[in-house]
């Protein structure tokens, strides 16, 4: 089976969030199953110079996107077992960041056509295109409009996977018909048209083969108003096409056993998990105490992560006796809403306005409460680290948080987490009331770890379910 995977960010290359950790992991598992994977990426200015140092120049030709004719070049790199093919074009990727240009329409539709087209220059053949975000979303329609009945094109087919469906690549129509010369009958309501725009996202979902989300909860949500982002009368009408599939996390990358960055290496032992917590609270500047719980957010400072919720109960939240650490950038309100709560109470908050890699790890190391309170997830890594860490995890029951944790229960002795249903401040409020209280008596916490020690969070069963659904589609 041969995979290639489009998709707009990779660990260790570029990352904004958390569907570079799936582009980074995945196709490894799936090598391990016997599959051949291939990654093709824009190359962006950000990718550190030590990778691209070792790209190699494999094709370079020319692409036409409406009336303009560009240079595009194909450098490639060999990473941990995968091949990784890079998209050259300096003036459209060699800037800061990936996203959130006045052109990114242009620069995402080159991307979805040079996939296309490097394939005959690279001598590939996948079986399957495997497109992740609106940023790939182009790529099925471009191939059924344009490709689908020539060599070696005939017999790909193509998944699209949904990391978020609130981001979908929507422009003007008449810019996207320029860019890929097609017909008014591809801008109708059930093809790429969404309030008189056209949205790449909805390209990929309505011309993919098959279709999949990152947890079998957000599949559900989807298919509703209020998680749909109008688009759930298109997923419930596709529903059987539509697969929920949870995402994994890197074992090798993320293990207290062998972790680089962490003071002290564990797996079970709490009191070298308290080593950990000890040396995190001293390099933070917070007092060193055992005792008191230390709660974590790692995360993107954005709506999507529930933080309003923190910002209607912040008093009460910081009467308790625990300590926070915060590690993440975004939304400048909660920057500062984070940033006031540690200049007020710098003897309980380490508000850390930055991303820090090694910090992260210490930060789940040495953290005994993750806090996720999202609005919606379409997966979520964090609270699954989290527990690879021994951090408990509190979380509202949504997406892949629903279908992670589960909340633990006295009566049965199960469950691996804290957890709330409803979107309000103050539910969330009394399940950290009452994550805190549950940290204080030790046989309680040692029931609710021994549960996490349980559970598998690896790509293992997941990749089987990708393969499963290659094969059922291709046929191969
Ligand atoms: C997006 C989602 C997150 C998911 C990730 C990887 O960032 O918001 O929930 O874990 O994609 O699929």
């Amino acid at each position: 089976m041969k995979i290639l995977f489009a998709a707009s960010e990779a660990v260790p290359f570029i990352k904004t969030g958390g569907l570079a950790d799936v582009i980074g992991s995945l196709p490894k598992e799936l090598a391990k199953l016997g599959a051949d994977v291939y990654v093709i990426l824009p190359k962006y200015g950000d990718i550190p110079s030590q990778y691209t140092e070792q790209m190699e120049t494999v094709a370079e030709f020319q692409i036409e996107l409406g009336w303009r004719t560009l240079y595009c070049g194909i450098q490639s790199l060999r990473y941990e077992g995968t091949t990784f093919y890079f998209i050259d074009n300096e003036f459209y990727y060699r800037r800061q960041g990936c996203y959130g240009y006045g052109d990114d329409a242009e620069r995402f539709a080159f991307y979805c056509k040079a996939v296309l087209e490097s394939l005959q220059h690279i001598d590939l053949l996948p079986d399957i295109i495997h497109c992740h975000d609106w940023q790939a979303g182009m790529i099925p329609v471009l191939l059924k409009a344009h490709y689908s009945w020539q060599e070696p094109y005939r017999h790909i087919k193509t998944m699209f996977t949904i990391h978020n469906l609130k981001y979908q690549g929507v422009f003007g129509k008449e810019q996207l018909k320029d860019f890929f010369s097609l017909g008014d009958e591809h801008f109708t309501g059930t093809a790429l048209e969404i309030h008189g725009g056209a949205s790449f996202l909805k390209g990929g979902l309505n011309y993919s083969d098959v279709m999949t989300t990152v947890s079998p909860s957000y599949a559900e949500e989807i298919q509703t108003p209020y998680y749909g982002e109008n688009m759930d009368s298109l997923l419930r009408s596709q529903s059987h096409r539509l697969h929920g599939i949870v995402n994994g996390i890197d074992y090798q990358e993320w293990d207290p056993m062998t972790d680089v960055h962490i003071e002290v290496n564990y797996r079970d032992s709490f009191s070298k998990k308290l080593q950990n917590k000890m040396k995190l609270q001293e390099r933070l500047g917070l007092p060193v105490n055992k005792q008191v719980p230390l709660i974590a957010l790692v995360t993107r400072l954005v709506d999507q992560k529930g933080l309003d919720l923190i910002d209607g109960v912040i008093h009460q939240l910081l009467s308790i006796d625990a300590q926070w650490v915060i590690l993440g950038t975004g939304e400048s309100k909660f920057e500062q809403m984070f940033r006031w709560a540690a200049s007020s109470f710098p003897e309980k908050v380490s508000a850390n306005i930055l991303f820090d890699e090694a910090l992260a790890h210490q930060i789940y190391a040495g953290s005994d409460l993750f806090l996720m309170p999202s609005k919606f997830e379409p997966c979520g890594i964090g609270q699954m680290i989290a527990m690879r860490y021994r951090s408990v995890p509190i979380v509202r029951e949504t997406g892949g948080l629903r279908d992670t944790v589960q909340a633990y229960n006295e009566e049965t002795g199960e469950g691996t987490g804290f957890s709330f249903a409803y979107y309000n401040a103050h539910d969330m409020l009394h399940t950290v009331y009452r994550a805190v209280a549950y940290y204080q008596d030790a046989d309680l916490w040692t029931a609710i770890l021994n549960n996490i020690k349980k559970k598998d969070f690896s790509w293992r069963k997941s990749a089987s379910a990708y393969m499963a659904l290659y094969e059922q589609t291709t046929g191969v």
